[in-house]
C-alpha cells in the first residue's frame, strides 16, 4: 500500500480522536454501567468514546472491531477514501475508544484512544492481518503516538527509539496481571493502559510491557501500541504461543513486548514460567 494510503488513513484515526476527545469533554458521569454494562467493567465513558470514534471510522468505510461494540461493516468493505493504487486492500480497524477506563473512571489521569488500521492485500482471504496503522493518544495529556508500517514510530511528530537495555536485573517492566514474587527485574509497574504501556516501552522509558501470571490482552488493548513499538525497533514474543495478529472478540493474547532480543529472552524466561 502506498505512502499517501497509509497516511490517509493515519489522518482518519487522528479525527476519530479528536471527535472522542470532544465527546469525552462534555462528559459528567464516568462511572460504571454496573449490569446495564455489554461486558464487566464497562463505564459510560466507554460507549460515549466508542460512539464518537465509531462514527469516523464507519463514515470511511472501514470495518470496526471495537472493545465495546465489536464487529461492525461489511465483511469485505474496501476504504472508500483509498486512492485506486490501493489496489482493494480489505482493511479492518481494531479500537479501543478507551483503554484504561477504570483508571478514567476513577480520576488516575493515565487512559488513551488507541486505533490499529490491518490489512489484506486482494485476493489473499485466507492470509494474515498485517498491521498498517498505530495510533495512540493519551486522552489526558493529548501526546500522539504514530507508526506506519513502513516508517519510524513518532511522538508528537518526533522519531522515537526503544531503550538499549538487555539485561532483566537492570529494566524497569511494566505488567499487567499478578506476576507473584520479584522475578530478578530492578523495578515493576503497573500502570493500567496496556496502550500507553507500550507506548512508553516505545520512545524508551520503560524498557518492557508483559502480561504476567495467567493474565492476557485483547486486540484492542495492543495492537496499536504494538505496531509502534516495532516501529521503534522492540521485539516481541507471546507467553502462550497465541498469535497477536488474529483478530476476534474473543482473541487473547498473553504478549511481551522488551526493547531488544535479549532483554525478551530474560523476561520470557521468568515470566514464562
Ligand atoms: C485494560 C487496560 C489494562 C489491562 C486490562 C485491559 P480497558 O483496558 O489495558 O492495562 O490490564 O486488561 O482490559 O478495559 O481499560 O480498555
Ligand atoms: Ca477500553
Amino acid at each position: 500500500m502506498i505512502e499517501e494510503d497509509l497516511l490517509s488513513l493515519l489522518g482518519l484515526c487522528q479525527r476519530a480522536a479528536n471527535e472522542t476527545r470532544a465527546a469525552l469533554a462534555s462528559l459528567r458521569d464516568w462511572g460504571p454501567l454496573g449490569d446495564s454494562g455489554s461486558h464487566k467493567d464497562q463505564y459510560k465513558a466507554d460507549l460515549v468514546a466508542d460512539q464518537a470514534a465509531l462514527q469516523i471510522l464507519r463514515e470511511a468505510g472501514l470495518r470496526v472491531l471495537s472493545e465495546e461494540s465489536g464487529w461492525t461493516g461489511p465483511p469485505a468493505e474496501r476504504e472508500k477514501t483509498l486512492s485506486k493504487s490501493a489496489g482493494g486492500w480489505e482493511l479492518v480497524a481494531v479500537l479501543d475508544p478507551l483503554d484504561g477506563s477504570t483508571n478514567a473512571a476513577r480520576g488516575i489521569p493515565f487512559y488513551a484512544l488507541s486505533i490499529c488500521i490491518l490489512g489484506k492485500p486482494p485476493d489473499q482471504g485466507q492470509s494474515p492481518w498485517v498491521p498498517l496503522v498505530g495510533f495512540v493518544e493519551d486522552l489526558v495529556r493529548g501526546t500522539r503516538w504514530q507508526a506506519l508500517a513502513n516508517g519510524q514510530a513518532t511522538c508528537n511528530g518526533q522519531t522515537i527509539k526503544c531503550s538499549s537495555c538487555e539485561n532483566l536485573d537492570q529494566a524497569l517492566v511494566s505488567l499487567t496481571g499478578d506476576p507473584g514474587p520479584a522475578r530478578g527485574w530492578r523495578q515493576m509497574r503497573s500502570l493500567g493502559s496496556a496502550a500507553l504501556e507500550l507506548c512508553l516501552v516505545a520512545q524508551g522509558s520503560l524498557d518492557a510491557f508483559s502480561c504476567a501470571g495467567s493474565f492476557s490482552l485483547a486486540p484492542w488493548d495492543y495492537l496499536a501500541g504494538l505496531l509502534v513499538c516495532l516501529q521503534a525497533g522492540c521485539s516481541w514474543a507471546t507467553l502462550d504461543s497465541s498469535d497477536p495478529f488474529f483478530l476476534g472478540e474473543k482473541a487473547r493474547s498473553q504478549l511481551c513486548v522488551a526493547a531488544n532480543k535479549g532483554l525478551l529472552g530474560g523476561l520470557t524466561g521468568v515470566l514464562g514460567a
